[in-house]
């Protein structure tokens, strides 16, 4: 199905699909199934690292040898193509959004050890970043480099196909466990996972209902995103189908205060899953998103005794910086 996209070998795949059920049985009456995709590797895990198997392959392919991409100080998108570009001998280039913190802890952290060449731009329009990405390319090109860029989390078609990937990966695995996947929630942050899940759902034809919880924007804004790159990472895959917004589920209420900004239910998320499983969420995407999952399933959203896979993105290392005491 992929084969006319080159892919660059990089993560631990596949990663392990368990059944969580002391948590299940303390949040209600389904049954919570964890894709691990905290362990995929690449400098301590997490979902980009299936979006960068394509994009990196992409990067190798055409040649490149500096690679820019942009995201949050806490970015852990940025972090990982920084891991990607080291694993394949490339530089990495991070142009960060905001101010630089007087304190490098969690990601950034991590972006140091990587060695990655790490530049902020205190803005709030990651179209002006891009702008300041494509500027930053030029110069490298005169100079006789080879750059190529990566928008922010990666989620562009290519990157999407990650997450096909992923879907029929998660499919397998509850085949050989004998259960139907009635569900499949994640955390959104740009989309791309999302979009790369429900071209999965349609390809294959099985009716699983793919449930974004945002961390960031507001519904709507999402949805047009999740479809419009779902349309044309399908269309990678020589099929037409046209997503509509409107089909997109997203649910936009356990934003909080804002992206990033950690609030009660995070924390109880993160801790309930830790007291409970010893499974490790991240502050700003997972944590959040399942603080979401229990809300939605005390409100009934989800069948009674169905099955739900939630998919542990990673983003734990932004732990040691958002919950440092
Ligand atoms: C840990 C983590 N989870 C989830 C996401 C959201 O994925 P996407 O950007 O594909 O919506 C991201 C990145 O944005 C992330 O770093």
């Amino acid at each position: 199905m992929f084969e006319n996209y080159p892919k660059a070998n990089l993560a631990f795949l596949p990663t392990p699909l368990e059944k969580i059920e002391r948590f299940s049985s303390e949040v209600g009456d389904i049954n919570i199934y964890m894709k691990r995709d905290d362990n995929t590797g690449l400098a301590m895990g997490g979902n980009k690292a299936r979006k960068l198997e394509f994009l990196m392959g992409d990067a190798k392919s055409k040649g490149a040898d500096t690679i820019l991409t942009t995201g949050g100080p806490q970015s852990n998108h940025a972090r990982m193509t920084a891991a990607a570009a080291r694993r394949l001998g490339m530089e990495p280039i991070l142009v960060l959004k905001g101010r630089e913190p007087a304190v490098r802890q969690g990601n950034l952290l991590l972006d140091d050890l990587l060695g990655a060449d790490v530049r902020f731009v205190d803005t709030k329009d990651y179209g002006e970043i891009h702008g300041k990405m494509g500027k930053i390319a030029s110069q490298l090109e005169s100079r006789g480099r080879k750059p190529y860029i990566i928008p922010l989390g990666g989620s562009t078609p290519l990157g999407a196909l990650g997450y096909v990937e992923a879907f029929l990966e998660i499919m397998n695995q509850a085949d050989e466990m004998g259960i139907n996947v009635d569900y499949i929630v994640n955390a959104v942050g740009s989309g791309g996972t999302h979009a790369g899940l429900l071209v999965g759902a349609y390809l294959s034809g099985k009716d699983v209902e793919i449930v974004g919880i945002s961390v960031d924007a507001e519904k709507g804004v999402f949805q047009n995103d999740i479809a419009r790159i779902a349309t044309e990472c399908s269309r990678l895959l020589n099929n037409d189908r046209e997503f509509k917004p409107e089909d997109i589920i997203v649910f936009d209420e356990y934003v909080g205060e804002g992206y990033g900004i950690v609030n009660n239910e995070t924390v109880e998320a993160i801790t309930l899953m830790a007291r409970t499983e010893g499974i490790i969420l991240g502050p700003v995407y997972t944590g959040k998103a399942m603080s979401g999952l229990i809300d939605l399933i005390k409100k009934g959203y989800f069948k009674q005794g169905s099955n739900v896979v939630f998919i542990h993105t990673g983003g734990t290392p932004a732990l040691f910086d958002k919950l440092v005491k």
